[in-house]
């Protein structure tokens, strides 16, 4: 499973970098305004910098919902950077944007996938990933991963190529069940893929070998 981080803050992406293990960057128009970045050219300049410390692919995502706004803009995106994958929210216009975009060999990311019928729709019009929110699903008393298993069928049914990007991931949990079930890809904030590394057999065991290894020394 590809390790994304789902981010627009420039030091979380460059340690998850670091780790080696980082494999693309996600961001929404919430996390670069949490970011505090505003107006088009400082978004712009912010994809590059996310570009420059990532090597995969780093998802930006459009504001027009309009198809001819969305290609306009998606466009300008691509021409950004080779990693740049052109983020299309899931409304009908976004359809005929992704084939748009699949037909030109410009990556896409069709986000706030609810449904496996939307999954299917974005798979059938050549989007590179579809973004299930399973933390939103969840928050709401619906079963987020049971929805990643059900696209998992359904592409493998078809052979779609379109990879299934699991996104509002919350916690490492989600982040083991969604391997679990297949997810392609999984996006997360840093915590998520941090909170892997923990277990207190781990710390305790450790401690106790470097105690030992002091001892003899
Ligand atoms: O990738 C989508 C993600 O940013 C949404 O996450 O936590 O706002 O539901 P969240």
């Amino acid at each position: 499973m590809k390790f994304f981080i789902d981010t627009a803050n420039l030091e979380g992406i460059k340690e998850a970098q670091d780790l080696g293990i980082l494999d693309g960057v996600t961001t929404n128009p919430s996390l670069m305004a949490k970011e505090g970045i505003t107006g088009q050219q400082n978004i712009l300049d912010h994809y590059l910098k996310i570009c420059e410390i990532s090597d995969g692919d780093v998802s930006a995502e459009v504001i027009s919902t309009d198809f001819d706004g969305m290609v306009k803009e998606g466009e300008i995106l691509a021409a950004l950077h080779p990693n740049i994958v052109v983020k299309i929210p899931m409304v009908k216009d976004g359809i005929k944007a992704l084939k748009y975009f699949s037909d030109k060999g410009i990556k896409t990311n069709c986000t706030l996938i609810f449904t496996a019928g939307q999954a299917l729709l974005a798979a059938k019009a050549g989007a590179t990933y579809v973004s299930p929110f399973i933390g939103r699903l969840d928050d709401i008393g619906y079963d987020g991963i049971e929805l990643i298993a059900q696209i998992r069928v359904i592409f493998d049914n078809y052979l779609f190529e379109t990879e299934i990007l699991a996104a509002s991931i919350r916690n490492t949990m989600h982040v083991i069940r969604c391997a679990e079930v297949g997810s392609d890809v999984m996006t997360g904030p840093l915590s998520s893929i941090l909170g892997l590394l923990k277990h207190p057999l781990t710390e305790s065991g450790l401690a106790q070998f470097l105690a030992d290894h002091a001892k003899g020394n």
